[in-house]
């Protein structure tokens, strides 16, 4: 069938790589990426993409729903895949109004207008909720997430994206919009914004610059290589089952400690550097305030209903993720200029 699907946040992290796969997949949709362009969004990550036939941008902001039904009623949208978010903790602890504006408030009005728009057809579509293993809180040292635990938010952001779960559920029941929302551990790969731990501390390390390790390290998070999420969106979307959640997850624990230190090593060998010459640049510093302990999914559902499974080990995309911002200096130089340094001193200076 002819989809003309809308991605929201596709300039993003994820997003750009779900916008990718689209796009070559399945030339015979129309993909249409509605992006505000925030200072985590941007056109570069799409480059080779941005001349296909089936691609279109839209830079347009999800609070202003006048203009998302606009963009609906011009693409004759059948689908939404929705990406867009405020999605930085620490952000989110510094300033938590953008994200219930964006997380919440956005994702209210995008399921507004494809109610209105859909209107009584709402069957023939789907309505796909990007969301984060960190709706369900924190875990002890055992244990992991199902689609069963409850939710137990515990930073502004994991509210915030909680609250946007409950309200794609609620217009399901309520208006019968045909969701399905996933649930995924921490991502890793190319184009991540250097905010988040892996992407800052490989460019702190080309730059010879501390490593700020908050509280003792003992944080675990479970790591998925960026792609692999995208095809986990790409099967779901396509043979999920309508108001299910899928959990999807790397089946990849990692301390913070013992990740830094992998990544100190790998990147002592790849710029040749001595041995030890980076976990130097190890530094402790002052804890994040309510800091989940542990993240790990329990991917059963996904694998056993889809056949989803990771394809990348950790150490191949650790290692394809290095050589791409090794490569892509200049996409590294224009992405951590401006707004980054004010954030970053923001962020780090009384640590
Ligand atoms: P990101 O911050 O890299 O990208 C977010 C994108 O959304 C940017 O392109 C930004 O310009 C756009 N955006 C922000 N506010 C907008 C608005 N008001 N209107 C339109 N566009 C707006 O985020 P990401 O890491 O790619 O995450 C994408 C989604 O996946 C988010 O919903 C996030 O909660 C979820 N998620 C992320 C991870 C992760 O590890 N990064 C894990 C699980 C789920
Ligand atoms: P992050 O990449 O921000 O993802 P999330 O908080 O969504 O899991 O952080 C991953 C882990 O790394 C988390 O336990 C916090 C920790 N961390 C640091 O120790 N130092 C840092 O500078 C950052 C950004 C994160």
């Amino acid at each position: 069938m002819k989809k003309n699907i809308l991605i929201t946040g596709g300039a993003g992290f994820i997003g750009s790589h779900v916008v990718r796969l689209f796009v070559n997949k399945y030339p015979g949709y129309k993909i249409i990426n509605l992006d505000a362009l925030t200072y985590a969004g941007n056109l570069e990550n799409l480059k080779d993409v941005e001349q296909a036939s089936n691609y279109f941008f839209e830079h347009a902001n999800i609070l202003e729903p006048d203009v998302l039904m606009n963009v609906f009623e011009q693409h004759d949208i059948t689908d939404v895949i929705h990406l867009a978010a405020e999605s930085h903790v620490d952000r989110s602890i510094l300033s938590p109004m953008d994200f219930i504006y964006t997380n919440i408030i956005g994702t209210v009005n995008l399921l507004t207008v494809a109610k209105n728009y859909w209107k009584e057809n709402l069957d023939a579509h789907r309505f796909h909720h990007v969301s984060t293993d960190e709706v369900y809180g924190t875990l002890g040292d055992t244990g992991f997430f199902t689609e069963e635990t409850g939710y137990a938010p515990n930073s502004p952001y994991s509210a915030s994206k909680a609250s946007s779960d409950h309200f794609v559920r609620a217009y399901g029941e309520t208006f019968h919009i045909p969701y399905i929302i996933t649930n995924c551990s921490n991502n890793y790969g190319p184009n991540h914004f250097p905010e988040k731990l892996i992407p800052l501390f490989i460019n702190n390390i080309m730059h010879k610059k501390p490593l700020p390790v908050y509280g003792k390290g003992e944080n675990t998070r479970d790591w998925l290589y960026v792609i692999d999420h995208a095809r986990a969106i790409d099967l779901v979307f396509h043979e999920g089952k309508t108001g299910q959640h899928y959990n999807v997850g790397g089946f990849n624990e990692w301390k913070n400690i013992d990740l830094v230190q992998l990544l100190c090593k790998l990147m002592d060998e790849k710029l040749k550097r001595q041995p030890g010459e980076s976990s130097k640049l190890i530094t402790y510093v002052k804890d994040r305030p309510g800091h989940d302990l542990r993240y790990a999914i329990d991917a059963t559902k996904i694998n056993k209903e889809l056949g989803w499974k990771p394809s990348v080990t950790f150490e191949e995309g650790l290692s394809i993720t290095i050589d791409w911002y090794l490569k892509n200096e200049e996409w590294l130089k224009h992405v951590t200029s401006g707004e980054y340094q004010n954030y970053y001193t923001e962020q780090y200076s009384n640590r």
